[in-house]
């Protein structure tokens, strides 16, 4: 089975990446109620000369939530830390993190859902108060005990594909929480337009869509299949990108005709042909494709409900036609 094109992220985006990323919310295209919802209190809080509220992102992988927290601390023209939830171990290490900061900066927290619980509880305070508890002496000792340290006002991003698995008091601490929807196919063709002006690289309205329609709904996949099928006009024809080379190339790369990847194949295929089409149970389909239930809960079910492959139902998921014909079965 060709393994091309992934929904998770690989090595080979983190380069590109960065340079593709769009620096100001202007632009950052598509997700326009985010867009209204950020430029509103970003515009107050720099009006009341205050540290902007935090902010919770959730969502599939590759929406932007990563270049989201970047444009939050351009627009508000603060530093930016970054860090994630599995790389702080200790409750130390992230008063440390807190301590760093200065007035107004912003804090993004990647993989926030995969905190433990006692760095977690360093953040309630910090969140709320703008302080931290540090405990002064040896812990056992009778001497010991315990001091509130002032924090500047900072502000919290937190990304997370998991929202369901962010504990309430942590949830509760955040003043704007934003799902990321995926992305319309003329929204993709916008991204793609514009990655290909970045990149230097020459492509038609008509190859654009097409790329656009094999994206899977994902920016990051966007960008992916944009260099893939820029190398191919490269070394097969003059370097531009039309409608048809387009085809050509994503059909020789075996990219399916709407972007599914092969997670997403083994999963239709799982439901069709080992159970018949459905309704099958959440933890069993995990255990049939060797996928965990989070990640086909967050990460794959959400792309294949919005395009009808796969309904939820209250005794498991089950195919749709539209999956049996999508399949060639
Ligand atoms: N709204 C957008 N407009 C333009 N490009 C985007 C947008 N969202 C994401 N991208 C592109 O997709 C890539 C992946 O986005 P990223 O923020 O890393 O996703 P996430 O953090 O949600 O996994 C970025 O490098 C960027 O080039
Ligand atoms: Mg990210």
């Amino acid at each position: 089975m060709p393994r091309t094109i992934e929904t998770r992220v690989t090595e080979e985006d983190k380069k590109i990446e960065t340079s593709l990323r769009p620096q100001t919310l202007s632009s950052y295209i598509g997700q326009s109620q985010i867009k209204e919802g950020v430029s509103i209190a970003i515009e107050a809080a720099k009006a009341r000369g205050e540290a902007l509220d935090h902010v919770l992102l959730y969502g599939p992988p590759g929406l932007g939530k990563t270049t989201l927290a970047g444009i939050l601390s351009n627009e508000m023209g603060t530093h930016l830390k970054v860090t994630s939830g599995p790389a702080i171990e200790k409750s130390a290490e992230m008063a440390a993190i807190l301590n760093s900061l200065q007035e107004g900066d912003l804090l993004f927290i990647d993989e926030i859902h995969r905190l433990n619980r006692q760095v977690e509880e360093v953040l309630y305070p910090a969140m709320e108060d703008f302080c931290i508890d540090v405990i002064i002496g040896k812990d056992s000792s009778s001497s010991s005990r315990s001091v509130r340290l002032p924090l500047p006002h900072f502000t919290l991003v937190g990304a997370t594909t998991r929202a369901g698995l962010l504990t309430a008091p942590l949830r509760d601490r955040f003043g704007l929480i934003y799902k990321l929807e995926f992305y319309t196919v003329p929204e993709l063709t916008q991204i793609i337009m514009a990655s290909a002006d970045k990149l230097e690289v020459t492509i038609s309205l008509d190859g654009a869509k097409e790329l656009a329609r094999r994206s899977r709904g994902t920016p990051r996949l966007a960008n992916r299949i944009l260099k893939r099928v820029r190398d191919y006009a490269q070394v097969r024809y003059d370097g531009a990108i039309t409608g048809e080379i387009a085809v050509e190339a994503l059909d020789m790369m075996a990219v399916d005709r709407l972007g599914l990847d092969h997670v997403d194949r083994n999963i239709l295929s799982t439901i069709i042909k080992k159970f018949d089409g459905g309704p099958v149970g959440l933890d069993t389909l995990a255990a049939a494709t060797g996928e965990d239930p989070g990640t086909i809960e967050d990460v794959y079910e959400p792309y294949l409900v919005l395009n009808g492959f796969i309904n939820r139902t209250p005794k498991g998921r089950v195919a749709t036609d539209n999956a049996y014909r999508h399949m060639g079965l």
